[in-house]
């Protein structure tokens, strides 16, 4: 898989100043996170938000380390969470890839990440380098959307034409199980997650992806040339998911997992 990071940072920059008016998904993972993070009594000295976006749950941190670094591939999205940090809860704000993390061994007790790793290629190598930063006794907690995420619009596109890949591909629940089993981490709780969320019609849901700025399909160049029939033929075949409410279901099927170095 090759993944065309400068285009993602180029997607999510330009969502940055809208992204939480539809991160209502969003919001609720992150509160399935932070539950997770209430468990443990001590505030620790310091935490990395990988994959930050706009900040809304790197401020949460703040009741659990006393510093807070906040990174993220796009820095139009480093810009919003500056300008949303208002009371300075946030110390470093870094642009990097969390595939390449640039950070010393050992800084961190605490890493966190929500919805940001499925933009990376290689899961393994992520979750090697994340126990590298962190100290003994140190905390991963991260989700990450999986295999039936996006289900339904997947399978109307694909009914609709199958040359090419308009939605992306997410991890399968054993990939990441795999790479958990082969990481040199303890397993502390992993969650898996289903919320579906309604829309009146197709067009409503493509817009709110793009305002998030998850639309960029990895891999893939060609689909914004496809024709409006195509178009119109996928929405045509997400009626058939129209449901007794006359909704149209999407699915976000998502993993919460909380790892520890020992
Ligand atoms: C769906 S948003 C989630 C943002 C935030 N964590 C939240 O829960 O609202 C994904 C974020 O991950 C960032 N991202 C994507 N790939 C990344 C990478 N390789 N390294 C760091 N950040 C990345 C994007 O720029 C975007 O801000």
């Amino acid at each position: 898989m090759t993944i065309d990071k400068k285009a993602i940072a180029h997607s999510f920059s330009r969502a940055a100043p809208h992204y939480d008016s539809v991160a209502h998904v969003q919001r609720q993972v992150g509160e399935a996170m932070l539950d997770l993070l209430k468990a443990s009594a001590l505030k620790v000295d310091t935490a990395l938000d990988i994959g930050c976006g706009t900040g809304a749950l790197t401020v949460a941190l703040e009741c659990y380390a006393q510093h807070i670094t906040a990174l993220d591939l796009a820095p139009g999205m480093l810009e919003v969470a500056r300008h949303n940090d208002q009371r300075g809860v946030i110390n470093r704000f870094v642009c990097g890839d969390a595939e390449q993390l640039p950070f010393e061994a050992e800084q961190f007790d605490l890493i966190f990440s929500s919805f940001a790793l499925q933009w990376c290629e290689d899961l393994d190598k992520v979750l090697s380098d994340v126990f590298t930063l962190l100290r003994p006794g140190g905390r991963f907690v991260f989700s990450v959307p999986v295999e039936n995420t996006l289900r339904e619009l997947k399978l109307s596109w694909r009914k609709a034409d199958s040359r090419y890949q308009h939605v992306n591909e997410f991890m399968t629940v054993d990939a990441v199980k795999r790479s958990l089993d082969a990481s040199p981490f303890t397993l502390m709780e992993l969650q898996e997650k289903l919320n579906m969320v309604y829309y009146d019609t197709v067009r409503e849901l493509t817009r709110e992806l793009k305002t998030l700025g998850a639309h960029q399909v990895i891999n893939n160049r060609t689909h914004s040339l496809t024709g409006k029939k195509t178009v119109f033929q996928m929405m045509s075949n997400y009626e058939h998911f129209r449901n007794h409410q006359g909704l149209l279901p999407a699915s976000w099927h998502y993993l919460v997992i909380s790892l520890q170095k020992d």
